[in-house]
Formats: C-alpha cells, structure tokens, sequence
C-alpha cells in the first residue's frame, strides 16, 4: 500500500475539501486522509475514471473523492449513464457487478472483493429455480442487493426506492419477491399483490428493534426516528418514516426535524450532518462491515493498479442485464 505525505501543496489543494467534512472529521484526522484524497482526484483524471460511492461510505470517501453518490438506484443510473472509462465502486460487490453489467466493454473496480452483502450471500440461482418451480407463472422480482447469477434467474429488479412501483408494474395477482423478508413485508403492505417472499436479512439492519427506539425516545425530547425497510416490521412500525437511503436523506434535507435518530448504517448520519447544521443527530452505531472495507488507501491502489476487476460471464450478464434494463424503464420513483 502506498505511503503518502501530508505536504504544503497537499494542505492547500485538500483546504476546500476539508470544509465539506469539517463537522465530522476532526482536523487532527485530515492530514491522514488528505494525501490520498489529492493523490485520487488526480488520479481519477489521468484514468479518466470516476468513483460511485453508496450513501454509507465514510465521509472522506463520499464528500472528498466520490463523483456521484446515493442509494442503490441513483448509482445503477448513474453507472449506465456515465462516459467515464473506468468506474471504481465504493460500495459492495452487488453494486459494482450491477455497473459492470450495465458497461460490459467498461472497467469496473472494486477496491476489496470481499466487501460483500448478507442479503446478496443468502440466495442462489439454484434456489431461484427452484421457487420458479415451485411457484410457475410467477415472475421474479429481486432486490438489486443479490449476485449476478440471481440477477440472471429474475424477470425484474428493484431498490428499497422503487419496490413498490416495481411489483406493481407487472400488472399479475402474485410475484416472487426476494431475497430480503423484511422488504418484502414492507412492499406487501403497500399493495394489493401477493408476495411470496425469501429468508434473507440485512445483518446491519435486522438488530435495530423497537425498545431500542423507545429508550431512544425516552432519552431524547421529540426525537424524530426514521428507518430504512430493510428493518424487521416492528421497527418500522414503530418509527415515523420509513424509506431507502436517498428517500432518509431527502426527508432530512426538507423537514429539518430538531432532532433525528436514523436507523440505518451509521456513516450515512456522518454524511448527512456534514451538510445539514440546524439538525441534531442521535447516532446508533451499527456499521455495515462489508461497506467500511472500502478505504482511501484502497481505492487509491485500485485506481494505480486497475485491479480489482469486476467480471462477469457473458451468458450470465446477458440475462442478469435484463433484469436491471428492464427496472430502470420503469422511471423514477417518488424520492
Ligand atoms: P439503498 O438502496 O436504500 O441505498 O440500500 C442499499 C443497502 O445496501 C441498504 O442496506
Ligand atoms: Fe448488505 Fe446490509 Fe451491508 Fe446493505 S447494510 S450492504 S444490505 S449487509
């Protein structure tokens, strides 16, 4: 791994990055970050690359190096909109595939392979075959958050942001929905259509429970609680919004509650109370270890090497593609 120094140049080129996490990163921490943050954005231009990171990169990563940031969705778009050469993924393994797929003739990294995702490792394409089995005449709708090989057994995909509209696109009486369960309750109580969901479940999200949220209540005046859907139903039903990542950030953004308890991976309150001042934010920490593999240091290495490739099989991407093609022409869905 590369060593760098915290130089005058690097201090003054990095000032104005500095700003942005100022709220968040201690300035006895930037001199550690600075050098890589400078020696990336320099890097990224000779390469003409640029970095997709998810919401729950930490702050250096996703206010000082990422081109585009945002949920699962936002960065799918993103991925099949950009002209860039190279893509480095700051995110898991599901999203660099899902940009791969979409830029087969593109070089796609991710700067650690084994930033993986509990959802995406509870399901196979085997296991799907044999539900479509079990189930025939159902289509298949799988949460992005799922490998390649599933992608290829699925007729559509879909995000915490557009999972309703999704199912709810293919116009039949019942769908497949998987692999996260918790999602799936959620969806099914927005719809009339039947679900039949997976065992699947987010390790980060699935331990927030509801006493949790009312000792939070109870220690915090009006504290305002909003969870992701990938949360168990007593924990949104307990809350006061439930959404995707981007849908989180935006409810933050607009309502500018005094006060908030986010319950989702804990960098995103990071992230989002580096821009917003006027709002409290009341942090569990439950870290997603799979994201927090991704570091300056090793996206750096990624960029100088073009290693970690994501690749893909032909005839698997063929049909795992579909499925992402067919979820993005369904549009946008309310944020
Ligand atoms: P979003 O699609 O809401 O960004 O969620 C992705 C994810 O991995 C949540 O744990
Ligand atoms: Fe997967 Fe959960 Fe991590 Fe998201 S937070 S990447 S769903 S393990």
């Amino acid at each position: 791994m590369t060593l760098l120094s915290y130089t005058d140049e690097v201090a003054a080129a990095t000032a104005p990055l500095y700003e942005r996490v100022r709220r968040v990163i201690p300035e006895i921490e930037w001199p550690a970050h600075a050098p890589y943050v400078a020696e990336i954005n320099r890097l990224k231009q000779e390469r003409n690359a640029i970095v997709l990171a998810h919401n729950y990169q930490t702050p250096e990563i996703f206010h000082c190096v990422a081109d585009i940031v945002g949920d699962s969705l936002a960065l799918a778009r993103s991925a099949a909109d950009t002209d860039a050469e190279v893509i480095v993924l700051a995110g898991v393994h599901f999203m660099a595939e899902t940009a791969k797929l979409l830029n087969p003739d593109k070089t796609v990294l991710i700067p650690d392979l084994g930033a993986g995702c509990s959802l995406a490792s509870s399901i196979t394409g085997a296991d799907i075959r044999a539900l479509k089995a079990k189930y025939p005449g159902r289509p298949v709708v799988s949460y992005v958050n799922t490998t390649a090989d599933v992608k290829a057994e699925t007729d559509v995909c879909c995000t915490s942001g557009n999972a309703v509209a999704v199912v709810e696109s293919l116009g039949v009486d019942e769908v497949i929905f998987l692999p996260d369960e918790y999602l799936a309750s959620y969806v099914a109580k927005q719809t009339d259509v039947k679900i039949i969901s997976w065992n699947g479940r987010c390790e980060v999200h699935e331990r927030f429970s509801p006493r949790e949220i009312e000792a939070y209540r109870e220690g915090y005046d009006d504290v305002v609680v909003i969870a992701h859907p990938e949360c168990p139903p007593d924990v949104q039903e307990a809350v006061d919004f439930v959404g995707s990542t981007a849908q989180m950030i935006n409810f933050v953004h607009e309502r500018k509650p005094e006060r908030v308890l986010m319950l989702t991976e804990c960098s995103m309150s990071d992230n989002v109370a580096a821009e917003v001042e006027e709002v409290e934010f009341v942090r569990p920490c439950n870290l997603c270890p799979h994201m927090k593999t991704i570091t300056l240091p090793k996206i750096l290495e990624s960029l100088q090497t073009l290693e970690p490739r994501v690749e893909i099989p032909a005839e698997m991407a063929e049909r795992a593609r579909l499925s992402v093609e067919r979820m993005l022409a369904i549009g946008r869905p309310k944020q």
